[in-house]
């Protein structure tokens, strides 16, 4: 059996579901996170920015187009020192103007990925797996990465059953 850790970062609080602005106790991502744990078994590692994002929604996604703009790399509370007693790597986030936060690729960018698999997921409001994958090639240098899980943030709730499928399928 492959050992699994799932890196991700989710942001709880305001968000918009379906067009309506909504308070979630727990992010979508978290949700999809804690089922592959479930599922498989594997450990989680949360990334955690220092500085919290607005919690105001539309204020939040100013910041995040900012940070795009600047390649910024948020400092993490915590970091992940490597991934040496892993097989599989699943980075899961948020669809942030069409990729992942940049809080994430703080973290990838400190880790060495040869020889490892990855597995991109991604939570969205429609944009589907947007740049996930291809923006993980660039990041996980001599990983495999495979096909991205998209999940819609607003089906997160209740994609228990898909989700656990594709866990015990892909992460043998
Ligand atoms: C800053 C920000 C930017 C977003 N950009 C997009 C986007 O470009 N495309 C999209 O489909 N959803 C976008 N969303 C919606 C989130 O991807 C979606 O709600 C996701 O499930 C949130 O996951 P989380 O609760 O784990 O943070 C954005 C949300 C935020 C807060």
């Amino acid at each position: 059996m492959s050992r699994t850790l799932v890196i991700y970062y989710s942001r709880r609080g305001q968000n918009y579901v379906r067009g309506e602005l909504k308070e979630l106790e727990k992010g979508n991502t978290e949700l999809i996170a804690e089922y592959i744990r479930d599922a498989v078994g594997a450990d989680l590692f949360e990334l955690q920015t220092v500085k919290d994002y607005p919690e105001d929604y539309m204020e939040c996604t100013e910041a995040a187009k900012e940070d795009l703009r600047n390649c910024a790399r948020p400092k993490l509370k915590e970091y992940l020192k490597n991934i040496d007693d892993y097989d599989n790597i699943v980075i899961a986030g948020p669809c942030w103007w069409g990729t992942y936060p940049c809080a994430v690729f703080t973290q990838l960018e400190k880790l060495h990925f040869r020889g490892k698999k990855v597995f991109p997921v991604m939570t969205h409001e429609g944009s589907g797996e947007a740049k996930s994958r291809t923006d993980l090639k660039k990041f996980c240098r001599g990983a495999k990465v495979e096909k991205t899980l998209a999940v819609q943030g607003a089906l997160c709730p209740t994609a228990k059953d898909e989700v656990t499928r594709w866990a015990q399928k892909k992460l043998k």
